[in-house]
């Protein structure tokens, strides 16, 4: 039985949180782009986006690559090349939002959903490798003593820059936005 056992390390577990929350805001940019309502909802892009710098860029992406990468290439060194490769995406993430941001203050309605629609892919296919073959493989190989380690670094990141309430206030902002653009329980109704 023992090879059924899950290792759950809460490093992982607090970025897979961070996911859940950036998810959410990517799905109600892509909603606003699928149905072409980008034009009625500018403002409203440039808040998601504006948080996706703060919140995914400046947070989330900076937690991966200052701390958890670094001890994860220590102790799991077979990631090595696939780490280094979603560092280089993270750049290309930040490109994105900066190109992203032009648009809308450019006030060029197709630029925006041009745009958007890339950073929205982009986002989804690297979230997804890091849920699907990442973590999985460094939860695996992390000491539990390495694990907790990260996880007060993450808090002193956390209190230091963005303030202690920081993952209740991002959560609450991704809950009103999508309540706010698509109605509540938008999601569940179609999920
Ligand atoms: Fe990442
Ligand atoms: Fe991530």
């Amino acid at each position: 039985m023992a090879d059924l056992v899950t290792i759950m390390r809460i490093s992982v577990t607090l970025l897979q949180y961070d996911h859940g929350i950036v998810r959410q805001v990517l799905d109600v940019i892509g909603e606003i782009v699928r149905t072409h309502r980008t034009s009625k909802h500018m403002a409203e892009m440039k808040e998601m986006i504006d948080f996706l710098e703060q919140f995914l860029d400046r947070f989330h992406h900076a937690k991966e690559e200052k701390f958890f990468f670094p001890a994860a290439l220590e102790e799991c060194p077979k990631m090595t090349e696939t780490m280094n490769r979603l560092v280089e995406e993270h750049r290309q993430a930040r490109r994105m939002i900066v190109m992203a941001l032009d648009a809308v203050a450019s006030g060029d309605v197709s630029k925006v959903e041009e745009r958007s629609r890339e950073l929205v892919e982009h986002m989804t296919r690297h979230i997804t490798e890091e849920e699907n073959h990442v973590f999985p493989a460094v939860e695996n190989d992390l000491r539990e003593d390495t694990d907790l380690r990260i996880r007060e670094q993450y808090d002193h990141f956390m209190e230091e820059g963005f303030g202690s309430d920081y993952y209740q206030t991002a959560e609450a902002f991704a809950n009103e936005i999508q309540d706010r653009v698509l109605g509540a329980g938008f999601f569940k109704g179609i999920a």
